[in-house]
């Protein structure tokens, strides 16, 4: 028999050896310290998790600081509510079939509304990977934009649902990652190439803003696309909580493109992608061609109706309420413990930890009664673990010190005494 042939994977783009490799060990490791498989109830606002699990026993109870729903809208009654009467109202949970061909008006329905919202024309998909998934391609070909294919360059530190879009622009464009946030390294490329589209977050999973006014200006200069990824901020941020990029970047036209997952701080499920300045024929090709944007389901009635009762919520003096609740809330951890994101709007903190000492740390909180999440080797570079805290506007002033308390218990910062505060 002739010798058949092995294959060598070129892994420009991506490489599952080093990734199951490498990360498999990270989530092995928090998983035998009760840190991650946890299944829990949600009890009142408190977390219960299920009998019998290995490290914590039945009945043990903790809060969750390391969850995205920074508004807590997610456990709303009016989101809740809203998700039953539109299942009741439109008498199915999904219409089983590509929207392109019937559609019901339930996403139509959102989707009015979210781009009232934004002031801005909305698409809704299932998730905002789903939507990435099928926009950055119809970018790289040119079909989305101004007809020339663009050079991408991805951030290098681009959402994981990004970068996994890397290898499918690829065989339609030429793809580089840049530097985070290298501004420089952007204008090098706008130089040379005919255009260039930029694919970043607009918020980013572990803090810090992308820098949509220097970004504007490129594109200003340049005719840059920058595709931003704003999940984090929305609802937390901005008037009637659109979020960072539509509060500050001075470009919101064709050249922008903004996808939000509507799974954070909005507090249901899907994702809206939002667009200005596209013509009637450019949006019929992302419902025709952006993949499992049209293939694959749409938001199920329940998720709409949900999402119509946040977006109202975002029209009235409430949701002001949860975003000052939500800061006074990062304030006052950042009162308590040192973080290099203090003083950030961000509701996501890092507090510094060792590779070594990290998943202990972990534990000992958890057992003290909250969940915070462990990131180390190799899930991130060697030198910064931590355990990632996130703020939500319903977390009690007692919960925060508490935990607080804990953490400084495991080795966090103690943050510096306001002066005139400790009697000196
Ligand atoms: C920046 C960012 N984008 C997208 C996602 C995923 O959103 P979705 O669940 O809507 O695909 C996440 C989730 O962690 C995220 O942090």
């Amino acid at each position: 028999m002739t010798e058949r042939i092995t294959i060598s994977p070129t892994h420009h783009y991506r490489n599952n050896d080093k990734l199951i490799g490498i990360g498999n060990a990270f989530w092995d490791m928090s998983e035998r310290n009760g840190l991650a498989g946890i299944v829990a109830d949600l009890d009142g606002g408190v977390l219960r998790t299920a009998p019998g699990h290995e490290f914590i026993g039945e009945g043990h109870e903790f809060v969750n600081f390391s969850c995205c729903s920074y508004l807590d809208l997610d456990s709303h009654p009016r989101v809740v509510e809203g998700g039953i009467e539109a299942l009741r109202r439109y008498g199915v949970l999904d219409h089983c079939i590509a929207r392109s061909r019937v559609q019901i008006p339930a996403m139509l329905e959102l989707e009015d509304s979210l781009g009232e919202l934004f002031g801005a024309h909305v698409v809704c998909s299932i998730a905002a990977s789903t939507a990435t998934f099928g926009l950055l391609p119809l970018i790289a070909s040119g079909h989305l934009g101004d007809g020339t294919r663009p050079l991408m360059v991805f951030d290098k530190n681009a959402h994981v649902s990004m970068a996994n879009v890397k290898p499918v622009c690829a065989d339609e464009t030429e793809v580089v990652t840049s530097p985070h946030h290298d501004l420089d390294f952007i204008e090098d490329k706008c130089r040379k190439y005919a255009r260039v589209a930029y694919v970043c977050d607009g918020s980013d999973s572990l803090g810090g803003y992308a820098p949509v006014k220097e970004l504007a200006e490129l594109q200003d200069k340049y005719g840059l696309l920058v595709y931003y990824d704003d999940s984090h901020s929305l609802s937390a941020y901005g008037e009637r909580g659109v979020g960072h990029v539509r509060t500050h970047s001075p470009v919101l036209d064709e050249r922008t493109i903004t996808v939000v997952t509507l799974n954070k701080a909005f507090g249901t499920s899907g994702a809206a992608i939002v667009l200005d300045g596209y013509d009637k024929e450019t949006l019929r090709v992302i419902e025709r061609f952006g993949g499992a944007l049209n293939y694959s389901q749409l938001l199920n009635t329940a998720a709409v109706g949900a999402g119509l009762a946040s977006a109202e919520i975002h029209r009235t003096a409430e949701l002001t309420t949860l975003q000052n609740r939500l800061h006074a809330n990062i304030d006052l951890f950042d009162s308590l413990i040192h973080t290099d994101q203090s003083g950030g709007t961000y509701p996501i903190r890092l507090v510094p930890m060792s590779d070594e000492t990290v998943i202990e740390a972990g534990r000992q909180v958890f057992e003290a009664g909250f969940y915070v999440s462990p990131v180390f080797f190799p899930i991130v570079a060697r030198g910064t673990a931590g355990l990632r805290v996130m703020m939500r506007a319903g977390q009690t002033e007692e919960q925060i010190r508490a935990l607080c308390a804990a953490l400084i218990a495991v080795g966090a910062r103690p943050a510096a005494p306001v002066p005139g505060e400790d009697g000196r």
